[in-house]
């Protein structure tokens, strides 16, 4: 038993909420995520309006739980994928990478419930003041599209957690029962995950991407794209070699984009581990095993119970 504002009020068991992650995570993963306890998340990023509509009527149907569709609002087929997430009323939209306020309104009105992610305090204001339902706070050691400014999830959730009074979600280098108490300690009261969701035995992504994440060390990974201002933290293999000597040459993002766009893809469904874009978060150093998620979760939850008995030891008065 784990409750939390988070468990409440989305319907979950437990505090545990799988990230959107394009090109990977559709509703298979999703369902697998939900039917376990967490909250499992279709990434509408790089759906096509059908393939969108085909992904939740299947979530729906391999599972009774609730889920959730991600839809980054800077990409130009985020209308359409919020068109299709409100007239299917699905029960949560996490919306990234742009301003909440163009549509928590319409999406509340619907009684969806709405959540947004923020890299910094800017956006929690924002937050409070259209409306939303909860906040995730994604820190820089997280995989894929990281913020500019770089704050790390210790940070930037303490900060979040005394700026709004709505439920926070800690992501960024979660993966295992500590990172959910020290998540708790901060303040949140849940986390999502991403990386430690790819190494599983049901995520859809190539076998060669999760044993690199396995095979990856603490400090493998490398944030590209700082200089074109679209931040991703990923492997550092040949593609992110060459795209940081290229922005170390003063390169253009036409330039630099001509190379990596479909480079995530190339390495989820292809499998290419040297052109490929691997994103995944530091914590990859942490994640040595394949195992199911229903694994991860129990194991989460589990060895959070013993941790927070553990932490109660430093506060017994010793006579
Ligand atoms: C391969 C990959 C793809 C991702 N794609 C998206 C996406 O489409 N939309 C989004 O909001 N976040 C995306 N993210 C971020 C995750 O949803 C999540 O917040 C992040 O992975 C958490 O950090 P962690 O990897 O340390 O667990 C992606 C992350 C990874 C690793």
């Amino acid at each position: 038993m784990f409750k939390t504002r988070i468990t409440e009020l989305l319907g979950i068991r437990y505090p545990l909420l799988q990230g959107g992650m394009a090109w990977i995570t559709g509703w298979e993963m999703a369902a697998a995520v939900s039917n376990a306890g967490g909250l499992g998340t279709i990434a509408s990023a790089t759906m096509e309006a059908e393939e969108l509509m085909s992904n939740i009527a299947q979530v729906r149907e391999a599972t009774g739980n609730p889920f959730a569709v991600n839809i980054p609002l800077r990409l130009p087929s985020s209308k359409k994928a919020m068109e299709i997430a409100l007239q299917e009323e699905v029960p949560v939209i996490v919306s990234s990478a742009g301003d909440p306020a163009l549509y928590a309104e319409k999406i509340r009105r619907r009684g969806i419930k709405v959540f947004q992610v923020v890299f910094s305090l800017n956006m929690v204001k924002r937050c409070n003041e259209v409306g939303v339902d909860g906040i995730i706070a994604m820190g820089i050691e997280g995989g894929g599209n990281v913020s500019p400014s770089e704050l790390s999830t210790f940070v930037l959730v303490r900060e979040v957690v005394e700026a709004t009074d709505l439920p926070v979600v800690a992501a960024g280098g979660i993966a295992d029962a500590r990172g959910l108490v020290a998540a708790l300690a901060l303040g949140a009261e849940g986390v999502q995950m991403g990386t430690r969701l790819l190494a599983t035995k049901e995520a859809t992504l190539h076998g060669d991407y999760k044993h690199a994440i396995i095979r990856a060390k603490d400090t493998d990974t490398v944030v590209t794209g700082r200089t074109t201002g679209l931040q991703f933290r990923v492997l550092n293999n040949n593609l992110a070699k060459e795209i940081l000597k290229m922005e170390k040459e003063g390169k253009g993002r036409e330039e630099i984009d001509a190379l990596t766009i479909g480079s995530l893809k190339k390495a989820a469904v292809a499998g290419d581990l040297e052109w490929g874009s691997l994103m995944m978060g530091q914590i990859a150093g942490m994640i040595h095993e394949i195992p199911s998620i229903q694994e991860i979760f129990d194991d989460m939850i589990t060895g959070s119970i013993r941790e927070i008995q553990r932490l109660q030891k430093y506060t017994e008065q010793r006579y």
